[in-house]
């Protein structure tokens, strides 16, 4: 009789803390209503050749998804200083580009998505919509893979720049970033631009977008944490919220400053 396969808690999200567990070499996570329009997404990757993302492998008999679970590193706080340098920063813009590239013909219709993004950031591109911290695997302190593909859906490239440079560079206030990445947000809100390679359009439109997007982001969490998610609710209400009105402040008294180092 095989031996029970034995499972490890994977933490490190807040939307599925406890519930993401890796079983020798996949990941087993929550389906959720968008998870057909996510699965059709991650074969679509798998049929162009996109390493960068985990394969599908199917669904279990606890009816979770199974996934690859790709070696590597993914940094939680406090993070490491190998994962703040401007060298990891500069992979995760390329690695972001590569993924846009990779999905760019990827049109699907008729499937139903998790949020979606602002009207003013959809382009039909389907977006990752949630390149934060915790969703890059990184080999060797350079980014190689995104993961947690669950807020994917139509929105653009700007947009997916924009989530990330508000928390890689990140687009905050100097005395609310705890590590090596203080003092130097707009030098690296510029990197991450160049990085990416971002078109003119939407250089001029990126301020904006980070600004917009922080709202958008801001409001998932706290609607999470209204509707007694506990996870939600604790960053919520653990200084997330005051951060949050900070950080709108921030964006209104930068914008200038910011678009300047884009320039
Ligand atoms: N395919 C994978 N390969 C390797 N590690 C993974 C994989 N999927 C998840 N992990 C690990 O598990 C952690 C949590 O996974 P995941 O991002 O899916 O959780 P989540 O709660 O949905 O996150 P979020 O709050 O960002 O939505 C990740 O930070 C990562 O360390
Ligand atoms: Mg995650």
């Amino acid at each position: 009789m095989p031996l029970p396969e034995v499972e490890t808690h994977l933490l490190g999200g807040t939307a599925n803390r406890g519930l993401v567990v890796r079983v020798g070499d996949t990941v087993r996570r929550p389906l959720r209503p968008s998870s057909l329009a996510t699965h059709a997404l991650l074969e679509h990757l798998e049929r162009v050749g996109f390493e960068g993302a985990p394969r599908l492998l199917g669904i279990d008999s606890q009816g979770r998804e199974v996934l690859s679970y790709l070696r590597g590193e993914t940094v939680t706080t406090p993070y490491p200083d190998w994962s703040m340098t401007d060298e990891a920063l500069d992979s995760v813009a390329r690695l972001l580009r590569a993924y846009h590239e990779a999905v760019a013909d990827f049109r699907p219709v008729g499937l139903e998505w998790a949020e979606p993004v602002p009207s003013a950031y959809v382009t039909g591109l389907i977006s990752h919509n949630d390149p934060n911290l915790d969703n890059v695997v990184f080999r060797n302190g350079v980014a190689v893979a995104l993961i947690d593909f669950d807020l994917a859906g139509p929105g653009s490239p700007l947009w997916d720049v924009a989530t990330a440079v508000r928390l890689w560079a990140p687009l905050r206030p100097d005395a609310d970033i705890h590590d090596v990445r203080r003092g130097r947000s707009f030098t690296r809100l510029r990197r991450f631009a160049d990085a990416y390679g971002l078109t003119d359009p939407d250089r001029l439109r990126l301020v904006d977008a980070a600004a917009d997007n922080h709202i958008w982001c801001m409001a998932y969490v706290r609607h999470g944490a209204e509707s007694g998610h506990p996870w939600f609710h604790q960053r919520w209400t653990t200084g997330e919220s005051e951060l949050t009105n900070r950080t709108n402040t921030w964006f209104e008294q930068h914008a200038d400053d910011l678009r300047r180092a884009l320039l």
